[in-house]
């Protein structure tokens, strides 16, 4: 907990700016008062009435303004906080604190305090990796700042390596390790992802169920939403097993891929994962698969009817995870979440289908050739819970695994009674 803690939050021009909103969230929650300071190129990317509005303060920008230095001072400022946080932590900002400017007020604030400092970085990898941040990031390391971040992934820029900021539950982690630690406030924090030790098992992407050696029953899953699930919930310390559909994407890295086929398989493979925490149903198993799938190539033969195909039901993998406490020696995970792909009644129809399969969440989105969810980059959710239904925004598919990963850690973070609550 933060219970008291003052939080200064200063907030960089990029785009993981909007991530530091749902930080303030995170922070208050835990009990700390957060103070923005945005800079101008942070207001191009999100706006001071949104952070004033979460953070319930006033949001300082202006080096210059009268009134915020009669009230408070540059100098108060930044010495009226526990910690400094700077998030995102831009190329630009890193290299204004490196090199010791006071050209905004941001910079000022930094330069001025005698609090720890916190940096969460966000850049493009080129940026992260070239040689001017790296010596600025060293400098700053030696001068006693302290990184979280940034992680390996898709960014925003379409391309993929480290320099995506921390999620805010890993900045809100780094922070409860510096602040409430019993140690030197300059020293690195013991930072701990927050589902270290949790383990996770995800499906993805399609199942791809024969009819005969060269014909098969498929659908149109890419993978990308499980796949990003998979990663972000390593990110965050899980340790994932991902059984994945034949998709045209390639294996995440930092945790285990087992690749299958068909739906049995699937199914067999998520149980040879072992006891989890945590399962996040999200490939498009087909519901039917050959009833009798034949050995050898079925051939046409001239003037004769096609053949029948007989079909047959599927296990479903996500209400047998849901169940697996029935059996004795199987462990149900402490968390079960499923997907609900529907047209029609999106709402209505998840809640319904939650209940069914007995999982504790369900994602529910609409894959009506209108929403182009199938194949394509974004998704629109709502968070299916026995608490209710949380209606998520229109977001990038990894900002969908991302922020699912995150109210994952806060699931596993909370007491048990606010659990039973949901
Ligand atoms: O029943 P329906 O296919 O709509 O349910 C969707 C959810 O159930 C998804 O989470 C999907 O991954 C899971 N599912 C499954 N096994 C099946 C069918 C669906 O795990 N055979």
């Amino acid at each position: 907990m933060l219970n008291g803690k003052r939080i200064l939050l200063i907030v960089a021009g990029g785009i993981a700016a909007f991530k530091s909103l749902e930080l303030i969230r995170r922070l208050r929650e835990r009990g700390a008062s957060v103070r923005c300071v945005i800079t101008a190129a942070g207001a191009q990317f999100v706006t001071p009435l949104s952070l004033q509005a979460l953070s319930e303060d006033r949001v300082y920008s202006d080096m210059f303004s009268l009134t915020d230095e009669s009230e408070m001072g540059h100098i108060e400022l930044s010495r009226e906080a526990d910690l400094l946080v700077v998030a995102p932590a831009t190329a630009n900002i890193l290299a204004r604190m490196a090199a010791g400017l006071a050209d905004d007020l941001a910079a000022t604030v930094v330069l001025a305090t005698d609090k720890p400092v916190l940096a969460a970085p966000a850049m493009n990898v080129r940026m992260w990796t070239h040689a001017a941040t790296v010596a600025n990031v060293e400098t700053l390391k030696k001068r006693g700042v302290t990184f979280v971040g940034p992680n390996d992934g898709a960014m925003a820029c379409n391309e993929h390596g480290p320099g995506r900021m921390s999620e805010p539950e890993e900045i809100v982690a780094a922070i409860e390790g510096m602040l409430t630690a019993e140690r030197p406030p300059f020293e690195k924090p013991p930072f701990e992802k927050p589902l270290t030790g949790k383990r996770a098992v995800v499906t993805s992407g399609p199942t791809r169920e024969a009819i005969d050696p060269v014909r098969y029953i498929s659908n149109h899953s890419s993978g990308k939403q499980g796949h990003a699930i998979a990663s972000a919930l390593a990110r965050l310390g899980a340790e994932v097993t991902l059984v994945s559909g034949p998709v045209a994407i390639a294996d995440p890295t930092g945790l285990r891929t087992v690749h299958v086929e068909s739906a049995d398989q699937m199914l067999a493979a998520c149980l040879a994962a072992g006891t989890v925490d945590i399962a996040v149903c999200a490939a498009a198993v087909a519901d039917w698969k050959a009833a009798h799938p034949a050995a050898s190539k079925i051939k046409k033969k001239a003037g004769s009817e096609p053949p029948a195909l007989e079909l047959a039901p599927n296990p479903d993998i996500l209400a047998t995870l849901s169940n697996l406490g029935a059996k004795p020696g199987a462990k149900r995970p402490a968390l079960v979440v499923g997907f609900a792909a529907e047209t029609e009644n999106l709402v209505a129809n998840a809640i319904d289908k939650r209940k069914r399969k007995g999982c504790d969440w369900i994602l529910a989105n609409d894959v009506s050739a209108a929403a182009g969810t199938f194949g394509g980059e974004h998704n629109t959710v709502h968070l299916i819970s026995a608490a209710g239904v949380e209606d998520w925004p229109t977001l990038a598919k990894g900002d969908v695994a991302s922020r699912l990963a995150d109210r994952i850690a806060l699931h596993f973070s909370r007491p048990p009674k606010a659990e039973a609550a949901e």
